[in-house]
């Protein structure tokens, strides 16, 4: 399907989303709140730092994944379909978030789930998955990669399906919808962690082009970047100079945690009271912190710092920091 990427869309989107009595009721359509970030860093530095709480929307669903998967369920049901397919790790905040997304709205869910290891006991997460009705199907890694590339199993005309991290293109006008439009104007830099990408370029796509987007990459390499430049001119977006993607801050890759940043996050945590997950928000705060220590991110700018959630799939991490 073509999507348009437009404001407008979006607003037309929201709107239908507001005639959907499930969801109203379910309280995922709040706006997520701003508060701002006291530490005695930003003060010496003069930075002002506010971060928007997308953690604290739901306390099933954490932050972008709602915002990635909402258009998706607005679509689905409008061609009739009555199963969601999507695909994850075993500690996946995307497959957990469409688990309880469809049973809120009464649709059924099926997981592909990378690792034929694994069982719906392996974790919380998998179990909590299973008990909002998720079909869980465990598959090898080579039969992962393989179904992840080539867009999943065969699926019937009735069934949905949402690329890994829920990346696709409602997923990116969903994510245009995250930073509220009354604060445009009060920001010059809007900081967030990156997997995909596609949170990224639904926040650059929606903001003023004097507003800096940046996102920290939590995976090692330097091709996100790259990926972000084509993506963005997929887009028709053509303003280089005002997004960037900040690859040196990723501790070593994908889920990788050193004693340092697992510090961090709980020292942030005393200092401010929001937690932080290790795998992505964690990784973005430290890279934020590192710059405006530097002075990179220099006096006087003001800056909105997007909490992504993830806290759920950070339980892992009391068993396992791989
Ligand atoms: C907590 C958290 N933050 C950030 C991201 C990165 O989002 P994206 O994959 O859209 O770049 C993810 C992945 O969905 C996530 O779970």
């Amino acid at each position: 399907m073509s999507v348009v990427v437009s404001l407008s869309q979006v607003a037309e989107y929201e709107q239908s989303l507001q005639q959907w009595p499930e969801l109203v009721a379910s309280g995922l359509l709040a706006e997520p709140v701003i508060e701002s970030l006291s530490l005695p860093l930003f003060a010496q530095q003069d930075v002002r730092v506010d971060m928007l709480r997308a953690d604290l929307l739901h306390p099933l669903i954490s932050g972008n994944k709602w915002f990635k998967l909402k258009y998706n369920l607005l679509q689905a049901r409008e061609q009739g379909c009555r199963t969601l397919l999507s695909f994850g790790g075993a500690w996946s905040n995307h497959l957990h978030a469409v688990a309880f997304s469809a049973q809120q709205v009464g649709m059924r869910s099926v997981g592909i789930v990378r690792g034929d290891e694994l069982n719906a006991n392996s974790n919380p997460m998998l179990q909590e998955a299973q008990q909002w009705g998720m079909q869980l199907e465990f598959v090898s890694r080579q039969c992962y990669r393989e179904w992840t590339r080539d867009g999943g199993p065969a699926a019937d005309a009735l069934t949905w399906v949402i690329p890994e991290g829920g990346d696709n293109p409602l997923g990116v006008l969903g994510c245009m919808s995250l930073v509220p439009r009354a604060v445009y104007a009060d920001y010059d830099q809007v900081w967030l962690a990156l997997g995909t990408g596609c949170t990224l370029a639904g926040v650059r796509l929606s903001l003023p082009p004097d507003v800096k987007v940046c996102g920290v990459s939590v995976l090692a390499g330097d091709w996100p970047r790259q990926q972000m430049q084509q993506r963005l001119q997929q887009w028709n977006w053509h303003e280089p100079a005002n997004w960037d993607v900040l690859t040196q801050y990723h501790a070593g890759g994908y889920g990788r945690v050193p004693a340092s940043l697992l510090s961090f996050v709980a020292e942030f945590g005393d200092n401010t009271g929001v937690p932080l997950d290790p795998v992505y928000t964690g990784k973005a705060m430290q890279a934020l912190c590192d710059q405006v220590q530097r002075g990179i991110v220099s006096a006087g700018t003001r800056v909105l710092f997007i909490h992504t959630g993830g806290l759920q799939g950070a339980r892992g991490f009391s068993s396992s920091t791989g």
